[in-house]
């Protein structure tokens, strides 16, 4: 279905400026709403309770009441009961409609509106995913079921009726609590809802169909007893129990560590099959993608699991953070996110090893938030204006967001924090907040001066920070210079120096933490790792009575979102790599020995010779396999080379084929010098007991298949090395040991590995989720010829340009994790990526949006291909009816 409505032209875009902000008009004190669900006509009776929010001393100050509506077909509008008409009482447009005169005071206004569930493919309002209907409303969403003031600042309770067919939807789901259920005529039921929480638009949720329901409960802290339901297609229900335990502990950690309960005797969660995003927070209704709630040991990896529970976790504390305390408008967005982000990575940190998971929330933040920073999509945790805010759901307000809560933690401790956070909820529960009153919160709860800090939020850009130390030795006082610079970014030509906690140590000869004190400081304060505040563009740290430091460990713990400049020696990195007492900072160091290795590598590739690396980092690495004492999860991090695109965005331009290549090289001759050892940690990391996806086997795991990685990196065409990798996916009895091997059997390709995907594919391929798996593998291959076979793929029964975990698995994987092959010399892959968002566009603009990204990646490349991409871009730009998600990140990746 064309959709006019969300398709701006080109040349016209309204930028949205933060700056513009002014408080609703109007306030909407009850709205209900009533559904006579039909899958290609269904009616929304609502009426509003309408009220005004600004003074009225006499009838000249009444305003016009502007509400927002998108793709609907009004049927009837009246006000306090009158019918109203069109031109005289009210007009309507593409973007909402506006009652001209409204009587002064308060009063009643009834609409009804039909809409096209079955015709919606842009995934956003009504819409049906396999036959079950289901809304998605945040961010702007709800406009496109009836006519709203659809901001977040405008806070309404909701009283809901959905009326329904009952074989076909004998589930009726909305927010709140349940007031009502009765038969209708017509094969028809209905049932009520009402939620005592006022909540803006964008939290509301229905949900009709057939589905089945996995039910447990929870006693709250204070003994309140809390039904919890999931609810999913039938035939999934039996995969539904660990989401259900993620649950459970997810509600028992914000009680402990926040002092947080849940406030409803039910929490419905709803799988569905299509949708646009992970998964969405509606009061008391969270509405998942399936692949975030269905699990089971033969479908679902570990790493899908801690996915599982991490989303699972976050949706339910966004409850607080995100519900019950709200957004004043969308470029507050990081004040639920990046705060929700940092609760679910304390929660799993927690629950799980607190070192790996910083190391992977490090690995995400660089392979996704740092390139975004230092590209053309640039912006601040607290965006200044927009086109689209559904291009702003980034890794730069998720993920950076949660790295500035992470630092608000670190400069006020554990306790500060949480005082903090006491404060925020005090003063502003059941309102829409902003990013500075959550600072103000934690400023006043701790009585510090924040204001330098705030500029994290304003400020875009991924700070550097240089380190130079010098010991002297007659006063033995150890000195430390720390520089910052922030690269300019779009729109931001200078920047300010920030608040920066950057953790610190120093180690002596043997490895040992050396006890820290700040000159000035009472010796007292020492401890091995010293969280200096950064102020200034340079400054001068002396640390007095110190041994001369062997090396220097900082940015321990990833304690800023900063790029570090400092040359340490490598027999430095080596030494921290094998010492360090932070095991961050250990894995670090490896990862920083490992890229300047390969960069140089690059370069011998580049100039015609053969890569050489360090024996010394070689050793280091045998050094983590062979010791026992070491966490086998955290070995596997330490065991695993930077990826393609993180060396590449150290690089200007980027060679991606000299990449691919000196990563292959470095891994081979880790390989062929540590065979024994390899093999060894193979062998006996062999799991037998029954499956579990966490704790010490999962670990176990995880080292084991780097370790079949890297054998399998000897010869891979070799029969021997094959035939294990075979031998590995067959004997598998999950689906973690299955897509290790068959992951690096698709780079390696030939009969076996033909043989095995399509093993593979006959095995799983009634399973939505796991054929997602098949097309990913396929799509990152770095066989040659894996753009046809990608384009073959697109040809499979399972494939749908409609269904996002399609795009995502297969055209998603292929030109954000396939650099190697999108970046074909020829213009191939930027072609085929730009005809498939163009495409894609008229179908779901938000995903098409988002998976354009890429694209913007050109000034990264050398001139031939900087040329192809741009012309792309210029492609897209040209074609007609673009939507505002895509013309706005077309627009600025040509900037
Ligand atoms: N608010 C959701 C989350 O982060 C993400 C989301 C955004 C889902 C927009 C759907 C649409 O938890
Ligand atoms: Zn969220």
């Amino acid at each position: 279905m064309p959709d006019t409505a969300t398709a701006a032209p080109a040349q016209t875009p309204t930028v949205i400026r933060r700056e513009d902000y002014t408080a609703p008009d109007y306030a909407i004190d009850s709205l209900a709403l009533a559904f006579d669900l039909e899958p290609g006509a269904t009616r929304v009776k609502s009426r509003l309770a309408v009220a005004p929010a600004h003074e009225q001393g006499s009838a000249a100050d009444v305003r016009p009441l502007k509400l927002d509506g998108e793709a609907l077909k009004l049927v009837s509008i009246a006000l306090d009961g009158q019918p109203l008409a069109e031109g005289r009482d009210y007009r309507v447009d593409d973007s909402g409609l506006t009652v001209t005169a409204p009587p002064q005071g308060s009063f009643t206004l009834e609409i009804e509106t039909e809409i096209d569930p079955k015709g919606n493919s842009e995934l956003s309002g009504l819409y049906l995913s396999n036959g079950i209907f289901c809304t998605q409303c945040e961010a702007e969403g709800f406009r496109r079921i009836t006519y709203f003031p659809d901001r977040p600042d405008v806070l309404t309770r909701y009283h809901v009726t959905i009326r329904g067919p009952k074989d076909s939807c004998p589930v009726l789901l909305s927010n709140g609590n349940l007031a009502e259920t009765g038969e209708l005529s017509d094969g028809r039921h209905y049932a009520v809802w009402d939620d005592p929480f006022p909540k803006p638009s964008y939290l509301f949720a229905l949900v009709a169909g057939d589905l089945a329901c996995h039910e447990e409960g929870f006693t709250t802290h204070s003994g309140r007893e809390v039904a919890l339901r999931i609810y999913v297609e039938h035939g999934k229900e039996s995969r539904t129990g660990w989401a259900m335990d993620s649950l459970k502990r997810a509600m028992r950690w914000d009680e402990t560590r926040f002092g947080l309960e849940y406030d409803l005797d039910l929490f419905n969660i709803v799988a569905v099959s299509d949708f646009n995003m992970g998964a969405m927070e509606n009061k008391s209704l969270n509405v998942f993608n399936d692949k975030y709630i269905l699990a089971d040991p033969d479908t679902a990896t570990d790493g899908d699991y801690a996915g599982i529970e991490s989303v699972v976790a976050h949706e339910y504390f966004h409850n607080w953070t995100g519900n019950r305390v709200t957004c004043r408008d969308w470029f507050q967005l990081s004040l639920k996110e990046g705060l929700t982000v940092f609760r679910d990575q304390e929660f799993s940190s927690d629950v799980r090893s607190r070192p790996v998971e910083r190391i992977q929330t490090v690995r995400a933040l660089r392979a996704r938030q740092f390139p975004e920073d230092a590209g053309p999509l640039a912006h601040p945790v607290r965006p200044d204006s927009y086109i689209e805010i559904n291009n702003f759901y980034t890794p730069t307000v998720y993920e950076k967001g949660a790295e500035v809560i992470r630092m608000l933690h670190s400069l006020l401790g554990e306790d500060g924090f949480q005082k903090g956070m006491r404060l925020y909820i005090e003063r502003h529960d059941g309102q829409a907040a902003t990013c500075d009153d959550f600072v103000a919160a934690m400023a006043d709860a701790n009585d510090v001066d924040l204001e330098q800090f705030k500029r994290w939020y304003s400020q875009a850009g991924t700070p550097e920070v240089e380190v130079t130390g010098a010991y002297d030795g007659d006063s033995g006082t150890y000195e430390m210079t720390v520089r910052q610079t922030c690269p300019p970014t779009p729109g931001q030509p200078e920047k300010q120096p920030l608040q920066i906690p950057f953790a610190v140590g120093l180690l002596d000869a043997q490895g040992q933490d050396i006890p820290l004190a700040l000159e000035g400081e009472d010796s007292g304060a020492t401890s091995a790792t010293k969280v200096l505040e950064l102020r200034e563009s340079e400054q001068r740290f002396r640390f007095p009575g110190v041994p001369e430091p062997r090396a220097l460990s900082y940015n321990r713990g990833f304690s800023a979102p900063v790029n570090l400049k400092s040359e340490q020696s490598a027999e430095e990195l080596a030494f921290l790599m094998a010492q360090d007492s932070d095991p961050f900072a250990r894995w670090e160091a490896g990862q920083r020995y490992a890229l300047r290795l390969l960069l140089q590598a690059v370069e011998t590739l580049q100039a015609g010779g053969v890569p050489e690396f360090d024996t010394a980092f070689i050793d280091a690495f045998r050094e983590i396999l062979r010791d026992p004492q070491l966490d086998k999860a955290f070995a596997a991090e330490a065991l695993t080379l930077p990826g393609e695109s993180y060396i590449g965005e150290q690089m200007q331009p980027l060679d991606v084929d000299a990449i691919h290549r000196a990563r292959e090289a470095l891994r081979r001759r880790l390989a062929e010098t540590l065979t024994d050892d390899l093999q060894e940690v193979y062998t006996v990391n062999t799991v037998t007991e029954a499956y579990s996806p966490e704790g010490e086997q999962a670990a176990q795991r995880a080292l084991r298949n780097t370790a079949l990685s890297y054998l399998s990196a000897l010869a891979p065409e070799e029969g021997a090395a094959l035939e294990r990798l075979v031998d590995h996916y067959h004997a598998a009895d999950n689906m973690t040991d299955r897509m290790a091997p068959l992951r690096l059997l698709a780079d390696i390709g030939g009969e076996a590995a033909e043989a095995t995907l399509q093993d593979f594919h006959d095995r799983y391929r009634d399973n939505d989720l796991v054929m997602d798996k098949w097309l990913a593998l396929q799509a990152v291959s770095a066989r040659p010829d894996t753009l046809e076979r990608v384009k073959a793929l697109e040809e499979h029964p399972v494939f749908s340009l409609s269904r996002p975990n399609k795009v995502r698995a297969l055209i998603g994987t292929f030109v954000q994790a396939n650099p190697l092959r999108y970046h074909a010399a020829d213009g191939s892959g930027y072609r085929f990526h730009a005809d498939r968002v163009l495409t894609l566009d008229g179908i779901n603009s938000q995903i098409a949006a988002r998976l354009l990204t890429p694209l913007g990646r050109w000034a990264r490349m050398g001139e031939e291909r900087q040329r192809l991409m741009k012309a792309e871009l210029e492609r897209i730009l040209s074609a007609p009816d673009l939507s505002r998600d895509v013309y706005e990140i077309a627009s600025k990746s040509l900037e």
